[in-house]
């Protein structure tokens, strides 16, 4: 009779075992905009986020929100999911946790913002780094963080945060520019004001104590290089910055992209040789037209190439609504992008959702169409910039 007994319960458990793993419905596509359901049938909470490609395996690292307005502070820390079709997740847990020491940098209710994480070859390690703002002092200290793992889903160890570029000037610097004088109190948006910007007012400011770092991504090239692309000088001039051989310093080879450009929120790829970058304005949380550049070396010169976005007046507008954060090369099939992009809500900021769109090719010129519900399969991939 017990015997009987046990295997009722057995049985009992693998059905509520397989009914519990079942009963999220395997995703077979991308549905932009809509709630996105990880293993367990939760909405994803990685924000902000980017991808890294490990052993056949994707991870997906993002900033948990919580729920309100105080939700887009770091409350939690980095969350991290696993995939091995980019459409089905499984929650990781978190990679990186805030600390509950009042004293650390990454105490719980600073920002954690645009989470990236890249592998080392030559350490083994995986690299995270972030935009740091720390605790009750708004936007105002524009650090980048450092933390590193042993293993893709963490647990990360917070290494240190900075102001990059400390006594350097960028490459693309000229002799006058080094030595220019500024007026004070110039008007904020006037021309001349634009001009000092654009000729490097911020960032003789800021030259003893190392440049703002805000909207951030990463980018390792083919030569295994890495580079750390983010918002600086007040968000009007995007730092491209060369990372050491560790991936966990600066080394201080920095150029400026756009001066006075105002762009934000960078994502880049590389595509035949040719490097490309899309961004967006400057609005917060409230999203703006997408712009898009061109360069032959990643440290520039870049060229303008316009709003990516094609569709109606409030999508170019808007980008979708959305705010691009990362974009993917599919590493198993080359050629193909994804552009990814946060619809943020601020009100209730865990219930931002995700823009995952494919980047196409127009004249040289790399486009986004807005799609309902679309997979890597169907999409006609332009596969040369000259097509
Ligand atoms: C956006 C930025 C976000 C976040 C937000 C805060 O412009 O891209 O990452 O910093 O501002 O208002």
């Amino acid at each position: 009779m017990i015997r009987y007994k046990a295997i009722i319960s057995l049985a009992a458990l693998i059905f509520l075992f397989v009914g519990n793993t079942s009963s999220q419905e395997k995703q077979q596509s991308f549905k932009p905009g809509e709630l996105w359901p990880d293993n367990n049938g939760v909405h994803i909470n990685a924000h902000g986020g980017g991808i890294l490609k490990y052993e056949g395996t994707y991870f997906w690292f993002g900033e948990h929100k919580t729920e309100g307005e105080a939700g887009n502070r770091a409350n939690v820390g980095v969350h991290c999911y696993s995939s091995k079709d980019l459409y089905n997740w499984k929650d990781e847990g978190i990679a990186l946790a805030v600390s509950q020491d009042p004293e650390s940098e990454i105490v719980k209710g600073c920002v954690i913002e645009r989470p990236k994480v890249i592998f080392n070859q030559k350490t083994k390690k995986f690299v995270m780094w972030f935009h740091l703002e720390l605790k009750s002092m708004g936007y105002k200290a524009a650090r980048t963080g450092l933390a590193v793992a042993d293993s893709p889903t963490g647990p990360f160890r917070y290494i240190k945060s900075l102001n990059p570029n400390a006594g350097q000037w960028p490459i693309n610097f000229t002799k006058e520019q080094k030595e220019m004088q500024f007026p004070a109190n110039l008007k904020s948006w006037s021309v001349e004001w634009k001009n000092a910007v654009a000729n490097g007012m911020f960032i003789h400011r800021d030259f003893e104590k190392g440049q703002m770092a805000r909207d951030m991504t990463l980018f390792v090239d083919d030569d295994g290089k890495a580079y750390h692309i983010h918002s600086s000088e007040e968000n009007l001039t995007l730092h491209i910055s060369e990372l050491n051989d560790d991936y966990t310093d600066f080394t201080k080879n920095f150029a400026t992209v756009m001066p006075a450009g105002h762009n934000e929120a960078p994502a880049i790829f590389k595509k035949e040789g040719k490097y490309f970058l899309i961004t967006s304005g400057c609005t917060g949380w409230t999203p703006n037209a997408a712009r898009s550049f061109v360069a032959d070396h990643i440290l520039g010169p870049w060229t303008e190439l316009g709003n990516p976005c094609r569709g109606t007046e409030e999508e170019m507008k808007t980008t979708f609504e959305s705010q691009s954060t990362f974009i993917l090369e599919n590493p198993d099939n080359t050629g193909q992008y994804i552009f990814m992009a946060d619809r943020w809500r601020p009100k209730n900021a865990i219930d931002g959702r995700y823009i995952w769109l494919p980047i196409l090719f127009e004249e040289g010129k790399p486009t986004l169409k807005w799609m309902d519900n679309w997979d890597l399969s169907n999409i006609d991939y332009v596969t040369s910039l000259n097509d």
